[in-house]
């Protein structure tokens, strides 16, 4: 990871983000949404604020921590005890110890709860930051996350409940309800769809699944946060009036399996930047 002089730097760059969006804003008339966005990508393409999640995330790893007073170094997220390069790129999938599928969130509560001794309440406290409350888990899933960047996608289904549980999220995916009638197809399996100003990736192609999926986590330039893909579904599930999903529910671990399956092949990218 960076010396404190790049984070710094890194720190730096993240306030001017903030003023960019205050200006973009200011001269909404003018120019596009995307074109605004394309200035402070490029702007910050050089230094990603999300590394200082991802260096915080880093040091609770390896903090000892939890009434067993243990790191999280030995959590096994698929690839053996330890092992973070590349684990992500591999996720969801199943764990005979637990004897279900998890997606990434479930398998790190799962490991602050048996390696550290937390109570499922403590392990999922605060999954979303909020002003003046960071999230333990935000920082910790942006590290684990990093570690599988420049590593090409690759979940399989060769476990039954592995492909029971895709089945469940592509069911989930076009199942419709809520007040306005709305299933994730309807806003995300057409190619070339906008909702306002914001371009809406058909995650049904190689394509775009691959473009959404392998850039979340992201820094949200419009909110000065690291977000999850918890958070992101959690998001859309809200846009479409469906209930609020549970934290780390078995629904959310479906849907992010569809969605990670479809983006195999694609090299993960994350966590990137976003509006
Ligand atoms: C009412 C329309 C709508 C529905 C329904 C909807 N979404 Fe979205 N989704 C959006 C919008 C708008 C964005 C982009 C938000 C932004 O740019 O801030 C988005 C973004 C996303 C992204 C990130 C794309 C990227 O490139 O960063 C994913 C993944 C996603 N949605 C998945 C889903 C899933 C899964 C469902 C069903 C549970 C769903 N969405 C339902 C509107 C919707």
């Amino acid at each position: 990871m960076n010396t404190i002089r790049s984070l710094a730097r890194r720190a730096a760059l993240a306030a001017a983000a903030t003023a960019a969006v205050a200006s973009a804003a200011a001269v909404h008339a003018q120019g596009s949404t995307a074109d605004e966005i394309a200035k402070y990508r490029q702007m910050l393409a050089e230094g990603n604020p999300a590394e200082l999640w991802e260096a915080a995330g880093e040091e609770l790893w390896k903090k000892p921590a939890g009434p067993k007073n243990a790191s999280l170094e030995q959590c096994d997220l698929g690839k053996g005890p330890g092992v973070t390069k590349g684990a992500y790129a591999e996720l969801p999938r199943y764990f005979k110890d637990a004897g279900k599928v998890m997606d990434l969130e479930q398998r790190l509560a799962y490991c602050r709860m048996t390696l550290q001794g937390l109570t499922r309440e403590e392990a999922t406290k605060n999954p979303f930051s909020s002003s003046g409350k960071p999230s333990e888990i935000e920082r910790l899933v942006a590290y684990l996350t990093g570690e599988s960047r420049g590593v090409k996608m690759n979940v399989q289904l060769g476990h039954p409940e592995e492909k029971r549980t895709y089945a469940l999220g592509e069911k989930m995916f076009f199942y419709r309800g809520g007040a306005y009638d709305f299933a994730c197809a309807t806003c995300h399996a057409v190619d070339g769809q906008r909702i306002r100003l914001q371009d809406l990736p058909n995650l049904l192609t190689d394509k775009g699944a691959q473009a959404a999926y392998t850039t979340w986590p992201a820094y949200r330039v419009s909110q000065g946060e690291v977000r999850t893909m918890q958070h992101r579904l959690y998001d859309c599930l809200r846009q479409q009036r469906f209930p609020e999903p549970a934290y780390g529910s078995d629904v959310i671990t479906a849907l992010t399996m569809f969605l990670a399956k479809n983006a195999n092949g694609g090299t993960y990218d994350g966590p990137a930047m976003k509006r």
